[in-house]
């Protein structure tokens, strides 16, 4: 009886063990893959899931990634006017901006 509870108890940890190693090799390349997508999702409140809009703001799917990047830089500068982008360009870094840009072009308008 003690025997075999200490075995269970061995075989548990050494499933964590398995378990632990390979999910921690796969951790970070998973977020990266899905890093875009989510940085994304930030957007589609008001511009829609994947970008396509179902009211007043524009849809971002199906945008060529360069002229999202454009907008958003110039909204950031506070060169294109804007009631809520000045604002929300400011919180993002050039790289999650062409990230966004880049998934948004992706999407099918
Ligand atoms: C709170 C609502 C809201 C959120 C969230 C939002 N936007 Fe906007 N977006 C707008 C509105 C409204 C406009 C029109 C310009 C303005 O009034 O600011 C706009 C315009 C734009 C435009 C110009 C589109 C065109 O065709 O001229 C781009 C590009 C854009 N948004 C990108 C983004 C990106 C990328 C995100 C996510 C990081 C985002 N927006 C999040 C409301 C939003």
């Amino acid at each position: 009886m003690k025997l075999a509870s200490l075995s269970r108890a061995a075989l548990v940890v050494a499933s964590i063990i398995a378990f632990a190693s390979p999910s921690a090799q796969t951790a970070a390349p998973a977020a990266d893959k899905n890093l875009a997508r989510n940085l994304a999702a930030n957007c589609a409140n008001c511009h829609g899931t994947g970008g396509k809009s179902v009211a007043e703001v524009p849809s971002l799917a199906g945008a060529p990634a360069n002229v999202t990047i454009q907008k958003m830089k110039d909204y950031r500068d506070g060169k294109l006017p804007a009631t809520i982008m000045h604002q929300l360009a400011k919180g993002y870094t050039d790289e999650q901006i062409a990230l966004i840009a880049d998934y948004f072009a992706k999407q099918p308008k």
